[in-house]
This record gives C-alpha cells, sequence and structure tokens, in this order.
C-alpha cells in the first residue's frame, strides 16, 4: 500500500459513482485513515464506502443533497465528528445541463433559468458552502490539509450547448484561487477533467441525437486517442492533496489527452 495520504480524513462529495468513487477508494489506496463518502444517491454511496473499508480506511456514508444548505452543513459535521476532524475536503459532485433536462436545446438563448439555477446550485454554491463549513476543522487540521475542487476544461474554453456547465467550472477555477488565498496554509487546487468514462459522460454522449458521433466529435481534439479514465483524474486529486504538492496552491491542472494544447485541425 501507498502511504502519499498518511493517515489523513477527507471528505468526498459526489463519491458514489464516477471520478468522485474513484478518488474515494484512491485516497483509501494511499493510505488515507478514512473517507466520508458524501452523495445524494444511497445506494451508490454505500458501495463506494463497500469499496473504500476494502482498500483499508474507514468509511462513513453521508446522504446530503448539494443543493441544500443545511444537507452541506449536516454533511461537513457529521463527516468531521465521525473522523475527529477533517484534512481533507473534494468537492467533486457536478451536474451538466444534460443530467438535468432532456431538451436538446441549451444554448445561451435557450437555457431556462430552472436549469441554469440547478447547475449553478451544485457546480458552484456548493462547492463554496462546502468549503465555508469545512474551513474551521481544516484550519485546526495538523495533517497538510488541503481542498481539491473538480473544476473542467469547459471553464478555460468555449464549448456549446452547456453555457451553466462551462461558466460554473470558470468560477471554480477561480473559486480555488480566492480559496487558496484567504485560506492559507490550507492548501486549494483544482483538477480539469475533458472527457473522462463516467455516467456523466455516457449520459452526455446519449443525449445527443447520434451517440458515437458525440463521442468521437469530443474526443478527436485529443491528443491520446481515447476517453480519459476516473482513476487517472484520482491519481491527480491524491496527489494535489497529499503532502508531495504541499509548494502548490492556488493552481488548476488539465487532464485531458492534450486537447486544449492546440486547436485541433488537423494538416
Ligand atoms: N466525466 C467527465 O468527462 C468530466 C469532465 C470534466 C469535469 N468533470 C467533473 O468531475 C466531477 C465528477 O464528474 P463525474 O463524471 O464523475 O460525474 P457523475 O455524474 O458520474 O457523478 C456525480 C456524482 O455526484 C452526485 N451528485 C450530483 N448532484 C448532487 C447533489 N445535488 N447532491 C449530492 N450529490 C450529487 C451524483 O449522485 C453522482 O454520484 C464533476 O464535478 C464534473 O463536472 C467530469
Amino acid at each position: 500500500m501507498l502511504d502519499s495520504l498518511g493517515g489523513k480524513a477527507a471528505l468526498v462529495t459526489g463519491a458514489g459513482q464516477g471520478i468522485g468513487r474513484a478518488i474515494a477508494v484512491e485516497m483509501a489506496r494511499q493510505g488515507a485513515s478514512a473517507v466520508a463518502v458524501a452523495d445524494r444517491n444511497a445506494q451508490t454511496a454505500a458501495l463506494t464506502a463497500e469499496l473504500v473499508r476494502a482498500a483499508g480506511a474507514k468509511s462513513e456514508v453521508i446522504v446530503c443533497d448539494l443543493r441544500v444548505r443545511d444537507d452541506i452543513e449536516m454533511m461537513v459535521t457529521r463527516a468531521a465528528e465521525r473522523f475527529d476532524g477533517l484534512d481533507v475536503l473534494v468537492n467533486n459532485a457536478g451536474v451538466i445541463e444534460s443530467t438535468v433536462t432532456t431538451d436538446h436545446d441549451r444554448a445561451v438563448d435557450s437555457l431556462s433559468e430552472e436549469v441554469w439555477d440547478a447547475v449553478y446550485e451544485v457546480n458552484l454554491k456548493a462547492v463554496w458552502l462546502t468549503t465555508k463549513f469545512a474551513a474551521p476543522y481544516l484550519r485546526r487540521s495538523r495533517r497538510g490539509p488541503s481542498i481539491v475542487n473538480a473544476a473542467s476544461v469547459s471553464g478555460l474554453t468555449g464549448f456549446p450547448n452547456a453555457p451553466a456547465y462551462g461558466v460554473t467550472k470558470a468560477g471554480v477555477i477561480h473559486l480555488t484561487k480566492v480559496t487558496a488565498v484567504d485560506l492559507a496554509p490550507v492548501r486549494c487546487n483544482c483538477f480539469c477533467p475533458g472527457v473522462i468514462d463516467t455516467p456523466l459522460a455516457q449520459d452526455f454522449f446519449a443525449a445527443a441525437e447520434d451517440r458515437d458521433a458525440r463521442e468521437r466529435e469530443l474526443t478527436a481534439p485529443q491528443l491520446v486517442d481515447r476517453l480519459g479514465r476516473p482513476e487517472e483524474v484520482a491519481r491527480l486529486a491524491c496527489f494535489l492533496a497529499s503532502d508531495s504538492a504541499a509548494f502548490i496552491t492556488g493552481a488548476a491542472y488539465v487532464i485531458d489527452g492534450g486537447a486544449l494544447a492546440w486547436r485541433g485541425v488537423r494538416g
């Protein structure tokens, strides 16, 4: 077993599936003492918690809706009380427009206010509120406390038909910087994935008229010709949370198979 996260207690939001589940399990593999698995889905969260325990860490399932302020406060308090403090917060949960609506037209001039609010509340407001409630515990930690936020390449470049997603992810990148400033020496960084093979991405492909064409279109600009894997993002998140990243704060790390490195026009 690796020991990069040597005895740290972590809270991972949206840990019921996809990238969040991979992060929770990888944290346990890398020596975290405890990982709180927060999600609105009790069943998937329970399965992640079993995987975390099998990988060697204590675990606690916390069912909560990140659109509800009191749920967020309860989630943080419960994790910190159960584990006698908190050393790592991973604000991973996120939704994209196609998670929230079956409407095909989700452009900036047609998106409904309800969908905008739903995406904003989970992707940005909940990240801030969770950080706010976790800050007193992280400040008290003597085990290299840090926050890792899930942003996206969509927060760095324009992307069609998902305006609230891109804007909130750009907001997460900036929230990462101001959090690093205000909470120092607590560190705060974010990861910006490209296309990662998770239920979110698969549902996004499926929401298109031609599913396979949508997948090809999204992966075409990549220099690594495949979907990213949740475990690859998890290893980046664990590095950022570990003491190996002790000199890194306020930073945004792209993990996208090279898509943002160029304009994607093959000669
Ligand atoms: N998969 C990708 O291609 C990709 C790319 C860029 C960024 N990201 C980001 O990475 C993060 C994880 O993405 P994923 O692909 O694993 O997503 P996913 O949809 O597969 O999993 C997200 C999890 O968050 C939970 N969740 C959603 N809304 C919630 C709420 N209101 N309260 C509590 N839990 C809630 C879901 O139940 C689910 O378990 C997200 O922030 C996403 O925006 C993903």
